[in-house]
């Protein structure tokens, strides 16, 4: 009795069938106890009672190990059960907003050309958003440009403190920045103070800013050209209109042609619905005013150049042919409208 090695086969048990076997071996109906208890009518009877209690201890500490590995077996076994065929648990997927998106692919394309990317305040001094542009006080051209006034100490040179009307509040900037040649590409947030279907407060802006010895204006439409046909496809054209900018001279907005009809302006002798004339306005342009360039330290004598401004809003919802009909559901955080992208 004294060489049954029960604990030892209990303990190595690996499965609860392993498990069942044992206890059928040890505890069964024609099992090793009830074959022990059977021996002891062999004995005389004053050893009976003592020889009883031992295997009835024996018994019940099989009984309580069986029960302590089942309980370990089974735990062991809930812990590495994995079913794969339940279908997986899905996690929610964030993303970008759809403007970041459009940006950075702007950004890719002008480097690709060698602009380089800048940033410049959004608390912006009232200079390098007027006077610097050749808006000096009192001029009416500010009037375009509505501005929302930061509450703080006014600037001796640099006037009251806004936030940015416009990224054009780069050029001079970039200019105290560095020498020529400048190839500059500056995205922005931008503010106005306006709030309807067609303008949001804060939008964004992006501008491009060239200068060196002998840029002209073939220049400035090769470029945008290029970058209309990166981002709106091969067969876009672009055409320029006379315009007037403070800064700039000459200056021009430039039109993109229509996507739908391809600058026809009607598709299937019916009026073009997107653009009713065959162009879409894509961006203010020109050529650097001399004054401009010599408040940047630039000699306009030795250099020359032009700059750019658009919106990159205006872009992505030109190029989706998004029909929007209120440009504020880009920036009021509706995950629905959001989740598209
Ligand atoms: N800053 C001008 C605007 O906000 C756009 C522009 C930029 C025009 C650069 C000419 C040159 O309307």
């Amino acid at each position: 009795m004294e060489n049954l090695n029960y604990k030892e086969e209990i303990e190595k048990a690996t499965s609860e069938v392993i498990l069942e076997n044992l206890r059928i071996k040890y505890l069964g109906r024609k099992g090793i106890i009830n074959k022990l208890f059977e021996e002891i009518k062999t004995l005389p009877k004053e050893k009976r009672r003592e020889k009883g209690q031992k295997i009835n201890e024996i018994k019940k500490e099989i009984e309580t190990l069986i029960d302590r590995k089942k309980k370990e077996l089974k735990k062991i076994k809930k812990e590495e059960f994995f079913d794969s065929t339940l279908p997986g648990k899905s996690y929610p997927k964030g993303s970008l907003h759809p403007l970041t998106y459009v940006i950075e692919e702007i950004v890719n394309i002008f480097q690709k050309i060698g602009f380089i990317r800048v940033s410049y305040p959004e608390v912006e001094w009232e200079y390098f958003s007027f006077e610097a542009l050749n808006m000096p006080k009192g001029h009416p051209a500010r009037d375009d440009f509505e501005t929302f006034f930061i509450e703080a100490k006014e600037h001796q040179k640099f006037g009251k403190m806004i936030l940015s009307p416009h990224t054009s509040s780069g050029q001079n900037r970039e200019m105290q920045r560095v020498k020529p040649p400048i190839r500059m590409i500056n995205i922005a947030k931008t503010y106005r103070p306006n709030w309807d279907a067609t303008h949001t407060p804060m939008f964004h802006q992006f501008e491009g800013l060239c200068i060196d010895k002998d840029i002209n204006i073939t220049h400035l439409k090769g470029t945008i050209d290029y970058f209309v046909k990166e981002f709106f496809g091969k067969e876009r054209t672009i055409r320029l209109r006379p315009a007037h900018f403070q800064f700039t001279e000459p200056s021009f907005e430039i039109d993109v042609s229509c996507g739908i009809c391809l600058g026809k302006g009607e598709v299937d002798g019916k009026k073009c619905r997107v653009c009713k004339s065959g162009w879409l306005e894509l961006a203010g342009a020109g050529m650097v005013h001399p004054n401009v360039l010599k408040m940047g330290g630039i000699d306009p004598k030795v250099y020359t150049g032009w700059a750019f401004g658009f919106g990159p809003e205006r872009c992505m919802m030109m190029r989706e042919e998004m029909k929007i009909d209120d440009i504020r559901i880009l920036y009021n955080g509706d995950i629905r409208f959001l989740e598209q992208f």
